[in-house]
């Protein structure tokens, strides 16, 4: 299935393509975004993706738009790295996996899909089975927990622990099948839905990546600049609200997902736009139901210096780093 863009014309609205202007887009992936942002204005746009495989939509946007776009293989969270810091009009990520990621079996990201336990957006690195395979039961737990909000993550952990004592664990179904008998069906999702989105969360750092792409475009964007940012759950979408509220100056208190700040010494960096989320109408949910857990948020960025950062961020998390060591 080809990806439909999930709120078009609400990422429109929010990032104004204006003639004369730059932007990036993090997450460039089919280049639904891209695309429409360029037609819209007689702009510039570069486009971002860590998965090779997005390559041929690039270069199709490339015929098409010429010197207006260009298109780097890397991570959102460099995307200042990528202009060498000259600032831009507007940054945009639509975070998580794209259908194309979900759909080719060989990807490993879908427990409908029987494939390898790979889950890795960039191909390279430790992949979902290194994860199964080598890291403790507390560790999976903890990843289970955290990043799957799985209530009953002991038990996840204490099923693949036991199962892999017999056999590796190397494909999304025998992990499915382990999770099914570890957690049974009740409810519409599958038993593994969870635990699923936990692997890909942790073997892809998608929230530590969310944290310092965040950063990174307050660094990059100019005054008046535009930051817009979709996410498809609640641990994404607390990160941005968050984000946006501390540097917006709503909130002055700490977060569990951001780094403490030293008391309130910085100026506002944003403005907020909307309070809360922008979700998709009825009408975009008939046609895509991918868009059904979209949420959209936008800043504007102020004047005002980049706050402080530290890299405490998820500290107590088990991270790649971890993973990395184990693997013989
Ligand atoms: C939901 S899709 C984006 C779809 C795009 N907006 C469109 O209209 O076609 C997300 C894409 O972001 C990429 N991605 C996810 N995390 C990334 C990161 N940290 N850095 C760069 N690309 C990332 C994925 O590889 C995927 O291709």
């Amino acid at each position: 299935m080809s990806h439909i863009p999930v709120l078009l014309d609400e990422i429109l609205a929010a990032i104004l393509p204006t003639s004369g202007e730059t932007y990036i887009d993090g997450t460039f992936g089919a280049g639904g975004y891209s695309a429409a942002i360029l037609q819209s204005a007689s702009c510039k746009l570069i486009g971002l993706d860590r998965d090779p495989r997005v390559r041929p939509h690039a270069e199709r946007l490339a015929a098409e738009f010429g010197e207006k776009f260009s298109f780097v293989r890397t991570e959102f969270s460099k995307l200042d790295q990528v202009t060498n810091n000259v600032p831009v009009d507007g940054v945009v990520l639509d975070i998580g996996v794209s259908s194309m990621q979900l759909d080719e079996d060989i990807r490993g990201f879908s427990f409908m899909r029987d494939g390898p336990l790979d889950m890795r957006m960039p191909s390279a690195g430790p992949s979902a089975s290194d994860a199964v395979k080598y890291m403790s039961r507390n560790d999976l737990e903890r990843i289970f927990k955290v990043y799957g909000e799985e209530r009953r993550a002991r038990r996840c952990a204490d099923f693949i622990v036991r199962v892999r004592e017999e056999k590796p664990i190397e494909t999304t179904g025998a992990l499915a099948n382990i999770l099914a008998s570890a957690l049974g069906q009740s409810g519409k999702r599958h038993p593994a839905t969870r635990v699923f989105q936990a692997l890909r969360i942790f073997i892809n750092d998608e929230l530590g990546e969310l944290v310092r792409g965040l950063l990174a475009a307050e660094r990059i964007l100019k005054p008046g600049g535009r930051l817009v940012v979709v996410s498809f759950h609640s641990l994404e979408d607390r990160i941005v609200k968050s984000f946006l509220r501390r540097r917006s100056g709503e909130v002055k208190g700490g977060s569990r997902y951001l780094p403490p700040q030293a008391a309130n010494e910085n100026q506002p960096s944003f403005i907020l736009q909307k309070r809360a989320g922008t979700g998709a109408g009825k009408d975009e949910l008939g046609a895509n139901p991918r868009a059904r857990s979209a949420r959209l948020r936008t800043g504007v960025r102020t004047n005002a210096k980049p706050w402080p950062q530290d890299d405490n961020l998820l500290a107590n998390i088990p991270g790649l780093d971890v993973l990395e060591e184990l693997i013989p």
